[in-house]
């Protein structure tokens, strides 16, 4: 399935005192995104997940949203489906926007559209792991209808782009919103 939503967003630019419009798109990420979804090398220790999240949505498992701008992979969100009961929950995680495009909205759409993807196929839940030391993810969450209902260790691991084992250590809140039917 292919997604494709164009955003116009307008911002007041301080410096030059005039309005900005610029394009942000929404769409289901591609293989030919994996790179951009790096970030010039800030997230490549992912590379095998992010891989391995292409090769579970071409199965039907995840989502994988882009936010793009002019061609720049600037945000993210992947979705892991729980096939085996689909009217269940879908699981949020790998959220984030580049820091230059932040506080515009663009992670709010993001979320959105998730959820959509997520009411078009008969899930009546969402659910996203927030790291306590995280309270402004935590407040934007909230904004969007979610609540917490229990805490979790964080605890897990990776294999990353050279190969190694990597652990990691996040004590999570666990956020949950019911969607609409
Ligand atoms: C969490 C994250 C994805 C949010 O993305 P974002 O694009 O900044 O999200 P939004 O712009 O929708 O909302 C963020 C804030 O901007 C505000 N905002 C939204 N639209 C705005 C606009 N047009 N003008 C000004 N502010 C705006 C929101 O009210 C919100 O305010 P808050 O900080 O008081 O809660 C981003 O901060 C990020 O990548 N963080 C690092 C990774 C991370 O923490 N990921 C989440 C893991 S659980």
């Amino acid at each position: 399935m292919s997604m494709s939503m164009r955003f116009c967003f307008a911002w007041w630019t301080r410096q030059a005192q005039v309005a900005e419009t610029v394009d942000v798109i929404i769409r289901n990420g591609n293989a030919p995104d994996l790179p951009g979804m790096e970030w010039e090398g800030k997230y490549s220790r992912y590379r095998r997940l992010y891989k391995l999240a292409m090769d579970e949505a071409r199965a039907g498992r995840r989502i994988i949203l882009v936010a793009e701008v002019a061609g720049q992979i600037i945000g993210q969100i992947i979705i892991h489906l729980n096939r085996a009961d689909p009217t269940a929950t879908g699981y949020l995680y790998a959220f984030r926007v580049r820091p230059e495009w932040r506080n515009r909205g663009i992670g709010a759409r993001l979320i959105q559209e998730a959820e959509a993807a997520l009411i078009r196929r008969g899930y009546r839940r969402a659910l996203i792991a927030v790291a306590m030391n995280n309270p402004g993810a935590r407040r934007l969450y909230e904004r969007m209808g979610y609540s917490h209902f229990a805490q979790d260790a964080g605890e897990w691991s990776f294999i990353d782009d050279h190969g190694l084992l990597q652990r990691v250590v996040e004590p999570s809140w666990l956020m949950e919103r019911s969607l609409p039917g």
